[in-house]
């Protein structure tokens, strides 16, 4: 309704005349109307473009899955431009025949379609020291879910012929930073994919066109993008991304390594900083997202009051494991200000942490794996700002 004047029973200038024919838009864009729902970044985050992210716009979605083109990005080292042809992923090590497979050959392989959440071990890590960004996009937004198309990689190592000594993977992407990471062959045989597509399409370039290793439930750096080679070896190689990144400095100097699993976590999409409430007092609708690493949420709980008292809010929608889950919990907001949290559980009995709870076992050095609860104060003109509650 922006013009008054088309209101009804006024007829609307747009259906007076024939609109655009099909396939005008070969390929379908938003309405010019949600041009605000897009993926942004924060400039002062990293010295260059080629090495950042993007953050998804969480707050203007709903449902468990992501649109392709607002999935967040992270680039180590640019989007690399892989041509269809000349793709080749090779794998060798300790197998018995070593192979070379093209595009072709791997979708002629059995494949599965699996959703499953992509989350940066980065994801909140600004928030680590205190509350920081003003937006679920950012607090949270390094995290996409989308279905997945792909071959299982055990059926490409059980092609290639794994030797008994096997006990590791090494991934490694094709672009500029020639991103590598160790896999373990336990989770290799369990449940990763070789995935081409998602949401049904081929792969995005951003995302790792034409093929990106999918390790369902484990830190998305590990999910290498235009996957190039596969080597198999004895034991992991520390590379830069499991050494120097991706590992958390303890307090007592020490650090953790390997820490490959996401663990439950959620977060109140709307209302939040960037999706205030602008109705007033009346009926409204607390949505967000929960996601587990380590399986299904098996629920989701809502404090109105920083944690004092919680009750359940209602998964709705598929509840796929190791997948975003949508959450709603219906109020009728008097007006009064609020101090919105949500805590996940899954279906191991794990149960998401405070803030606090975290820092006193990993001290304040951390920037990864920040799972904890996350605080959204409501004044009672229904705006909304990023905090903490002790
Ligand atoms: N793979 C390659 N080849 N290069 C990269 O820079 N970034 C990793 C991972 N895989 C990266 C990569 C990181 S840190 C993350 S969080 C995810 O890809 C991001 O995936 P996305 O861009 O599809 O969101
Ligand atoms: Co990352």
């Amino acid at each position: 309704a922006g013009d008054p004047a088309n209101l009804p029973p006024n007829v609307a200038d747009w259906s007076r005349y024939l609109g655009e024919g099909v396939a005008v838009r070969a390929y379908g864009r938003p309405s010019e109307h949600e041009s605000h729902v897009i993926r942004r970044d924060v400039e002062w985050l990293t010295a260059s473009r080629e090495s950042s992210v993007s953050f998804t716009p969480l707050h203007e979605l709903d449902g468990p899955i992501t649109p392709n083109g607002l999935c967040f990005e992270r680039h180590h080292g640019g989007i690399a431009e892989l041509n269809p042809q000349d793709y080749r992923l090779v794998l060798h090590g300790l197998v018995d025949r070593e192979l070379v497979f093209t595009l072709d050959d791997i979708k002629r392989m059995p494949r599965v379609n699996r959703a499953h959440f992509a989350e940066c071990a980065a994801n909140s890590g600004m928030e680590w020291r205190g509350a920081q960004l003003n937006g679920c996009q950012f607090t949270h937004g390094m995290i996409h879910c989308v279905m997945y198309t792909g071959v299982p990689l055990r059926v490409l190592l059980a092609e290639a012929g794994v030797k008994p000594t096997a006990k590791w993977l090494l991934l490694e992407g094709a672009d500029a930073s020639g991103m590598t990471r160790s896999l373990p062959m336990e989770k290799a045989l369990d449940d990763c994919l070789v995935a081409y597509r998602m949401n049904g399409e081929m792969l995005r370039p951003e995302n790792g066109y034409p093929v990106r290793m999918v390790v369902p439930g484990w830190e998305a750096n590990m999910w290498v993008k235009w996957l190039r080679r596969i080597e198999v070896g004895d034991e992991p190689w520390y590379h830069r991304e499991e050494t120097s990144k991706y590992t958390d400095l303890l307090e007592n100097g020490t650090a953790r390594k390997f820490t490959f699993v996401m663990d439950a976590k959620s977060v109140i999409t709307s209302p939040s900083p960037q999706a205030p409430i602008n109705h007033g007092r009346g009926f409204t609708v607390i949505s967000g997202l929960a996601w587990s690493g380590r399986g299904a949420i098996s629920g989701v709980d809502v404090s109105l009051d920083g944690g004092r008292n919680w009750r359940p809010a209602r998964l709705d929608g598929p509840v796929w494991g190791k997948a975003l889950t949508r959450f709603y919990y219906e109020l009728d907001w008097d007006g009064s200000p609020l101090l919105l949290q949500s805590r996940a559980r899954d279906e191991t009995g794990y149960v998401q942490p405070t803030k606090n709870e975290l820092r006193a076992v990993r001290g304040l050095n951390s920037i990864y794996h920040n799972n904890g609860i996350q605080t959204w104060h409501v004044t009672a003109a229904g705006e909304v700002e990023n905090v903490e509650v002790s």
